[in-house]
């Protein structure tokens, strides 16, 4: 998965040029940086930043996350809030932040790279990350039969797999879930208050405060 990111660095905000997929994205561009007005917020694999300047628009402080150094060099070179800093780590062991804690996290198209076994311990290591009252949303997307890759495989876990082909010629089998408000809210658990769970054409938004 680090690999085909890498890789797909450079061709990855095709999918963000989908004509179908430009209503939708405006007004989750728009209602995005509502919830962190005034904020300290941890977004989880930022990648080329997509997100990251509608998100930060009202943030006090935004850290920018992502294993990968290529996306994040492309996310690096826009015009981003003064707010937003950028830090290379992983989104699903946070020992690289020390001792800081944010009240707002945020992760854009990374909960379906997880596992599924995975998403409650996951989510319970980022709570821990995160005060009381944190703000978290997660943005992700839906599957749409006839224009999502279709998924190659469901394994043994329940966990399912797409064949991703990239413009080098490479294909590589991504983790791709896609869960349920249902699975969604049973992995955030009981510190999950008011959660609300917004279903579009494209993408789902997940949101919470945390207790
Ligand atoms: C689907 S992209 C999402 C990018 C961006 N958030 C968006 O919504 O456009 C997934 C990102 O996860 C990053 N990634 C993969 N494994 C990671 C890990 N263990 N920790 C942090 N980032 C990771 C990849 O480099 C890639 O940028």
């Amino acid at each position: 998965m680090l690999d085909y990111y890498e890789r797909r660095a450079a061709e990855y905000e095709r999918i963000y040029r989908r004509p179908e997929r430009q209503a939708e994205l405006r007004r989750l561009e728009t209602s995005l940086g509502e919830h962190f007005a005034g904020r300290s917020v941890l977004e989880l694999a930022c990648g080329t930043g997509w997100w990251t300047p509608h998100g930060a628009a009202a943030a006090r402080r935004w850290l920018a996350t992502d294993l990968n150094p290529g996306p994040m060099e492309i996310a690096r070179a826009k015009t981003m809030p003064a707010s937003v800093e950028f830090r290379l780590g992983d989104a699903m062991a946070f020992e690289h932040l020390g001792d800081e804690r944010f009240d707002g996290a945020f992760a854009g198209c990374w909960w379906s790279h997880v596992e599924r076994a995975r998403w409650a311990p996951w989510l319970e290591a980022l709570h821990a990350r995160l005060q009381p009252g944190a703000r978290v949303v997660f943005l992700d997307n839906t599957f749409v039969a006839g224009r999502s890759t279709p998924i190659a495989r469901v394994d043994a876990h329940g966990d399912s797999w797409q064949l991703r082909r990239l413009d080098d010629g490479s294909t590589h089998e991504v983790l791709k879930n896609y869960p349920t408000h249902e699975q969604a809210l049973a992995a955030v658990g009981p510190r999950a208050r008011a959660p609300q769970w917004l279903e579009g054409e494209h993408f789902w938004v997940f949101s919470y405060h945390l207790a």
